[in-house]
């Protein structure tokens, strides 16, 4: 079950840390936001290390669709209603900014970055889709509304942004960390406002990125409460069809497309991360429905941090820590987002001013229904009484059949079968004896 981008790009190696350093700033955790904070850090002469306690793009990152856009679901009217339209704006030109990076990153780099049209679609509820659109037309961003697309159903409507991207994640992630001063297997153990200790040593920073997917300090911020997890399924089939586009359904619960060479990713079942769903088998049944001869060459699955406004989490890990920076809940737009982490921090460790950055600062406040529904989902899970519980807040775990893995509803931490750690926030493995 491994993702297509792993068996198609060729990884380079990195040392682990052995001895104690001073760096100027560390960043933890060797996925796309990290690569990309230690790349421009590099651009900008300063002094970083970037720490990973396993290799390089061993977690959420090798898992991504790679869809490049600044089309991320019905998010500017509801950004619109909730913060007005010029943070609306500020959000969509942050993101279109990320896009024009990765094409020009790609250029120097040799890697194929296809322009692609995206597509938001709704096969049940067109109003959602129209006021998406108006809400366009306030930022005065350009997008047609259509009723035909090349999906192999028919929609209500759909709205189509065009000149967006999409690449092979991995080709560009390992070609960009070629010459990055990375320590593979280097494992953060404790953090102290200016040290770090890992397995390889201490390390003395005056700043620090926490880019872990899920931030792992439990002590600051409470990402625990601000966030929960969504798991999701892909597969790609040869003798498919070519969309020429990337497609989203609207619902979170629907599906979406994408080609890359030959063949159709199409991604789908989405459930929270601990609670029971399919897997494959709605997307199985899909392709075997509309493409009874293709054939599935790949399935994976990946997970993403949802937030309270469906908007990332970038910026001061938070008010009381202003050495301590962290970059989470991409909302399943892992991939444009990171490129605006990645522009946001390394001016605000630089101590640059950034007109994007109050868009995502963490420190926003927020008051939504779900604040509440992820305490009480953790409380819940807290008092369950049942055998295997997590070693990051102690929630009750639950058994993934599909997956043969252990998953924690509250956060998301996920483990294999015999308790080693597969995604945090966790940072350690699961107790035996639990
Ligand atoms: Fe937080 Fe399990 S991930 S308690």
């Amino acid at each position: 079950m491994q993702s297509l981008w792993i068996e198609t790009a060729k990884k380079p190696k990195f040392n682990n840390l052995n001895g104690d350093i001073n760096t100027d700033i560390l960043i933890v955790g060797g996925g796309l936001t990290g690569i990309l904070c230690a790349y421009m850090l590099q651009k900008a002469g300063v002094d970083y290390t970037l720490i990973e306690a396993k290799e390089i793009c061993s977690g959420i990152t090798k898992n991504t669709t790679a869809k490049i856009t600044a089309q991320h679901g019905l998010i500017y009217n509801k950004t619109i209603k909730k913060y007005g339209v010029d943070t609306a704006k500020l959000y969509y030109k942050a993101n279109s900014n990320a896009i024009q990076h990765y094409k020009n990153l790609c250029d120097e780099l040799n890697c194929n970055f296809e322009t692609k049209d995206a597509y938001i679609y709704s096969t049940n509820d067109v109003t959602k889709i129209i006021s998406e659109l108006n809400a366009y037309k306030k930022i005065n961003v350009k997008a047609e509304f259509v009723n035909k697309t090349l999906l192999p159903f028919s929609v209500l409507g759909a709205l189509k942004l065009t000149n967006q991207g999409q690449i092979h994640p991995l080709d560009f992630l390992y070609k960009l960390s070629k010459n990055l001063n990375i320590k593979e297997n280097t494992k953060l153990i404790n953090m102290t406002p200016n040290y770090a200790e890992t397995n390889g040593g201490k390390i003395k920073f005056k700043k620090a990125i926490i880019a872990t997917h899920f931030p792992i300090l439990n002590k600051h911020g409470s990402y625990f409460l601000k966030m929960y997890q969504h798991r999701s399924y892909v597969i790609a089939l040869k003798n498919a069809q070519d969309t020429r586009g990337m497609y989203v359904d609207h619902d979170l619960k629907g599906l979406s497309f994408r080609n890359y060479g030959d063949l159709l990713l199409i991604g789908g079942g989405s459930h929270r991360t601990g609670r029971s769903g399919g897997a494959w088998a709605e997307l199985e049944a899909f392709a075997k429905r509309h493409y009874p001869n293709a054939e599935i060459m790949y399935k994976w699955a990946t997970q993403d941090c949802m937030t309270l406004d469906d908007i990332a989490y970038i910026g001061n890990y938070s008010k009381n820590t202003p050495n301590l920076f962290v970059a989470t809940g991409y909302n399943k737009w892992g991939f444009t987002t990171a490129m605006v982490a990645a522009e946001i921090l390394c001016d605000l460790v630089q101590e640059k001013s950034n007109s994007y950055a109050s868009v995502f600062s963490p420190s926003r406040s927020i008051l939504h229904p779900q604040l509440a529904i992820n305490g009480l989902e953790s409380f819940l899970n807290i008092i369950t009484p049942t055998t295997p519980r997590c070693p990051h807040l102690g929630c009750a775990l639950k058994y993934n059949k599909y997956e043969h893995t252990w998953d924690c509803p509250c956060h998301g931490s996920r483990f294999t079968k015999d308790g080693k750690l597969i995604d945090g926030p966790a940072t350690d493995d699961k107790p035996m004896h639990n």
